[in-house]
């Protein structure tokens, strides 16, 4: 093999290669390029998540890559998720019987295999032909809670039918609040037990990368835009809804809202988006069920601040009395392991589970989770934890 072939299939295998995603290569889609060599041929290949990121790359349109891996702004938010991770070492512990590591963890009475959670991403179908359908099967083989956006190519009464269990909602509040109850009372009605609702995008932002990307891409998609009217409008769940003058978030949204929400549901409401330990105190003093740590992926506000490097304020608010998500960079088993000794109860995926889904539909996102499940079985191994709860602040170290 040629030096430079050589080359590119380290860098194409490589996690740093990954983590400088798209602005590390030419980016190509012809088959037997030489971006192609390197690649993995099938899910069960991969050995990691980043496998799936180049395959994924490969195989998705520009202009839906270009919207996967944005963040907003110059990305500070974006890269400092990651960052976080590193910030912290795992403390490592021996000769503890670790014959059997149970990863289950248990949300308002319902038990998963394991405490990973696939994150509400929109519009599954610019991603894979099978969608949000092939990630519920995932989601069902293996065990695990999925929530579903309100922006999802496909109904939540599907959605359900392929993960044979209740997923959650996520919703968008949109600028009406008798829209924001019918998507809830239709989520409701499917058997939704949850409902996830996101706060952190009040007023538009400013997606720079996702913006180039689309420059690129001369395509018509009507595969998951609609031909005339608001692409977000014409998916499933605003069917049937008056939709004229509608936005799809409230800039004037208080936390009223969730007695508002109260008073149509019965289903337990969590707040997705929260960065502060302040309002972790005022979700919990308004009723939350539950709080989701999360900076949409690092797709909201450009704080620069990894959600990893909030989560000990909000727990320290928190304290216990409601369970606590965190979302945003989570790659590695031993980064569950460090946001679960913070405080975390559980962890959300976002862009992984969809670098399997664009690189093989359902059996790239069955290896994810397959990959990342076994990752964190051997970090709790390694600090000996045998079962979540074993997972406390004494199991990592944060370096001076
Ligand atoms: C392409 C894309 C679409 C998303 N769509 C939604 C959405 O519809 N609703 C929502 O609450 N969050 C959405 N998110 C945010 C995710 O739920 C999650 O917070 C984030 O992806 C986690 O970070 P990670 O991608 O680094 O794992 C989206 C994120 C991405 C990357």
């Amino acid at each position: 093999m040629n030096t430079r072939r050589a080359f590119l299939r380290f860098l194409a295998a490589s996690p740093l290669y990954a983590g400088l995603g798209y602005f590390g290569r030419s980016y190509a889609q012809t088959p037997g390029s030489p971006v192609d060599e390197g690649l993995i041929a099938r899910a069960d290949d991969a050995l990691d998540v980043f496998d799936f990121e180049s395959v994924a790359h490969r195989n998705i349109p520009p202009a839906h890559w270009g919207y996967l891996i944005s963040g907003v702004d110059g990305e500070d938010t974006l890269r400092a998720n990651r960052a976080a991770y590193s910030h912290y070492q795992l403390q490592a512990r021996r000769m503890v019987d670790v014959s059997k590591v149970d990863t289950s963890l248990e949300l308002f009475g319902t038990r998963f295999n394991s405490p990973l959670i696939l994150c509400p991403i929109g519009a599954q179908k610019a991603f894979h032909p099978e969608g949000e359908i092939a990630v519920a099967k995932a989601a069902r083989a293996k065990g695990h809670l999925q929530i579903l956006s309100t922006v999802t190519s496909t109904g939540v009464e599907d959605v359900i039918a392929a993960r044979g269990a209740p997923v959650w909602f996520q919703l968008y509040t949109t600028s009406n609040l008798d829209v924001a109850a019918k998507l809830v009372k239709r989520a409701e009605a499917a058997g939704c037990p949850a409902v996830a609702v996101t706060v952190d995008l009040p007023a538009g932002r400013n997606i720079e990368t996702a913006l180039r990307f689309a420059r690129t891409d001369t395509r018509t998609c009507t595969a998951c835009h609609a031909p005339s009217g608001s692409a977000l409008f014409s998916r499933p769940m605003f069917a049937q809804l008056d939709t004229e003058g509608l936005q799809i978030t409230s800039s004037s949204l208080t936390w009223d809202f969730i007695k508002r929400l109260r008073d149509v549901t019965r289903m337990k409401i969590l707040i997705k988006g929260l960065e502060s330990g302040q309002d972790a105190s005022l979700a919990v003093a308004h009723g939350a069920d539950g709080i989701i740590v999360s900076n949409h992926g690092g797709r909201a506000t450009d704080t620069g601040r990894g959600t990893l490097e909030c989560l000990p304020d909000i727990s320290a608010a928190v304290r216990g009395r409601v369970p606590i998500i965190l979302d945003g960079g989570v790659r590695r088993g031993t980064d569950v392991v460090k946001a679960l000794a913070l405080g975390a109860t559980a962890v959300g995926i976002g862009r992984p589970y969809i670098w399997g889904l664009g690189a093989y539909g359902q059996p790239g996102v069955d290896r994810v989770l397959e990959l990342l499940n076994r990752e964190l079985m051997l970090a709790m191994v390694g600090v000996g934890a045998r079962n979540l709860r074993e997972i406390t602040r004494a199991s990592i170290i944060r370096p001076a």
